[in-house]
Parts: structure tokens; sequence; C-alpha cells
């Protein structure tokens, strides 16, 4: 599993792109954590840490959304509200003891996360270049 951001991830804002850079950043040292057999408490910061900034995250391009008027801010709000509701279960489950992080879960957040920032976050770039550009 690579959690390296490539050229092939940005959407053309330099804001929303240094979050996605980070976003994988904290992907992989939760990765890096796992495969070390860290102590439970360790992951369970990272994971905190990475909960934290994609809260950050989302609120940073719903943020720029709203400012540019954008069309498509209801659906893709949806999506964040969803994933971070997904994550937090996620969190719940694992701070009861009830959940492990594993590499299929490690492997979802990267899925996601590409397919997020490929098919939607990709889109609110052309929008917000298109917008400054108008
Ligand atoms: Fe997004
Ligand atoms: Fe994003």
């Amino acid at each position: 599993m690579t959690f390296e951001w490539k050229e092939a991830y940005s959407v053309g804002c330099a804001e929303i792109d240094a979050q996605h850079k980070a976003l994988f950043q904290i992907v992989g040292e939760l990765h890096a954590a796992m495969l070390g057999g860290n102590a439970k408490q360790m992951l369970g910061d990272i994971l905190a840490r990475l909960i934290a900034y994609t809260t950050r995250h989302f609120a940073t391009e719903e943020r720029l959304m709203q400012a540019s008027g954008y069309p498509d801010y209801a659906a893709h709000k949806a999506l964040h509200d969803k994933l971070k509701q997904q994550v937090l279960n996620f969190q719940k489950e694992f701070t009861a003891g009830r959940a492990a992080i594993t590499v299929q879960i490690l492997q979802f957040l990267m899925d996601w996360l590409q397919h997020h920032i490929v098919g939607t976050d990709k889109k609110l770039g052309i929008y917000l270049r298109a917008k400054a550009a108008a």
C-alpha cells in the first residue's frame, strides 16, 4: 500500500492539495505504527489526529464551496458527513476494544481518499479555478 500523494491527485488549489498531502501522511503514519506493533494508545492517538485533521480539511472545502456558491455543495458535504460518521463509529469500536486497525481499514481509507479526491474534489478545484479566473 502506498501513502504517497502524487501529482495526479492535484485539484489545482494549493490549500486543498496541502491538506490532502497531510492526510496521506497521517494515514501512512498509522500504517507504520500498525506494522510496528505499537501500543493501542499510540494507534488511538494517531487515529484521533487523523479524525481531527479530516474534520478540519472538510471544513476548509465546505467553506470554499459556500464562499464561491458551489452548486454541488450539498452532495459533496453529504459525502464528507458520511465518511466522518463511519470513521467516528470505527473510533468508538476501536476505543471499546471491539475493532482493530487493520490493513483493510487503512485500505478503505486510502481508497476513499483517492476516489473522493479524483472524483469529487477535482470538480471543486476546477470550479474554484474557473471562478477565480472569471
Ligand atoms: Fe471533499
Ligand atoms: Fe478533500
